[in-house]
């Protein structure tokens, strides 16, 4: 079975972001791929936690991941600091890394332009630690988001430039993966805004209460409705039909695709049936959520299984890294 490795940062809810462009795929892979789910704890340190968010952090998605059906017997679910060999791997990789590629990266340039107080070397070597963190289990295939595209691309590249400064083929080059070989999915904000996103605030998360869910989406930037037959949807109107699209029912979206071509659509009515589906969508999973964190010896067994099997497999390749780099026992 091809290797797959993705993961999420502990730093807050998962949104519907997460579930379209990542877990859901994650879920697709599990019977036919060797996967191994994290959570990518010790990146989510370049915002600096207290010890109790991140601590909630961690278990919150443990619990979430869980409630959407990543399967522990299937799947590998683990924490990332529970796997040393990433770090030491990330140290390792940080050699053959240039200041030049890492200060290009688009991520790095927008998080130093949003908080330029905090332009940190984690931040910086953010694409390292990911690359760390895909290879150190040589995976085949990584499950994310658009907005992923570019790290995954650096981590790649580290992949390769490894290979070939020690003339081995240690790692696999990883790929992005999307079921059915479509596009990588961006999941629109509900602001008028291009993505979904937690730090863009305007995220609707699986977590949701159903009223909250209604009052968001009821809440979604819109225009003054089509003035032409078959006119073409501005930004903040495509950004509806497109979360439409992910939660609803074709013939859902075609009536209203229909009623706006023919300019009488009613955005409130459109707004109501998208709350009503997104809640369809997130309430069992919601349900789930709040009957997992109960468990708190339950997540904890999940965690320590997982991170069993992932330091496993992290440990034999962070040794065939060393003796390539020429590590040799003296003594
Ligand atoms: P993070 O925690 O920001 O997001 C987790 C996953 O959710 C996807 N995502 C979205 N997809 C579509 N539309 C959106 N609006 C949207 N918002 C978020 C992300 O693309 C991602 O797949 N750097 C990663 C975590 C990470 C990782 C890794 C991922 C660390 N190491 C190794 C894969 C492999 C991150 O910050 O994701």
């Amino acid at each position: 079975k091809p290797t797959v490795v993705s993961g999420i940062r502990p730093t807050g809810y998962l949104h519907l972001g997460n579930y379209f462009g990542a877990v859901q795929n994650f879920l697709k892979m599990q019977d036919d791929f060797n996967c191994y789910f994290f959570i990518a704890d010790i990146h989510s340190l370049t915002t600096h936690p207290t010890p109790e968010n991140l601590q909630s952090g961690v278990r919150q998605v443990l619990a979430e991941y869980l409630a959407c059906g990543i399967d522990p017997e299937k799947s590998t679910i683990f924490i990332q600091s529970d796997v040393p060999e990433v770090s030491e791997l990330y140290a390792l990789l940080n050699m053959n890394a240039y200041l030049g590629e890492l200060e290009r990266t688009t991520s790095f340039k927008d998080k130093a332009r949003q908080n330029p107080d905090n332009v940190n070397a984690g931040l910086l070597t953010y694409p390292v630690l990911m690359a760390a963190d895909i290879i150190i289990h040589k995976a085949h295939f990584v499950p994310v988001g658009k907005d992923q595209e570019q790290n995954l691309e650096m981590a790649r590249k580290f992949a390769k430039r490894f290979n070939r400064m020690y003339k081995c083929d240690v790692f696999p080059i990883p790929r992005p993966y999307t079921f059915g070989g479509g596009d990588m999915i961006k999941v629109p904000g509900l602001d008028g805004s291009g993505k979904m996103g937690k730090s863009e605030g305007n995220a609707i998360n699986l977590y949701e209460d159903p009223k909250s869910i209604r009052k968001k989406v009821m809440r979604a930037v819109t225009d003054a409705g089509p003035t032409e037959m078959n006119q073409e949807k501005p930004e903040v109107i495509q950004n509806l039909f497109t979360l439409m699209d992910i939660v609803s029912t074709p013939d859902t979206v075609a009536h209203f695709d229909e009623l706006y071509n023919k300019c009488e659509i009613r955005y409130g009515d459109m707004k109501k049936q998208l709350a009503e589906d997104i809640i369809a969508y997130t309430a069992p999973i919601r349900e789930r959520i709040i009957d997992i964190l109960k468990d708190d010896a339950y997540l904890a067994k999940v965690a320590k299984l997982g991170a069993d099997k992932a330091r496993e497999s992290a440990v034999q390749t962070l040794q065939e890294v060393k003796d390539v780099i020429g590590f040799k026992k003296l003594f």
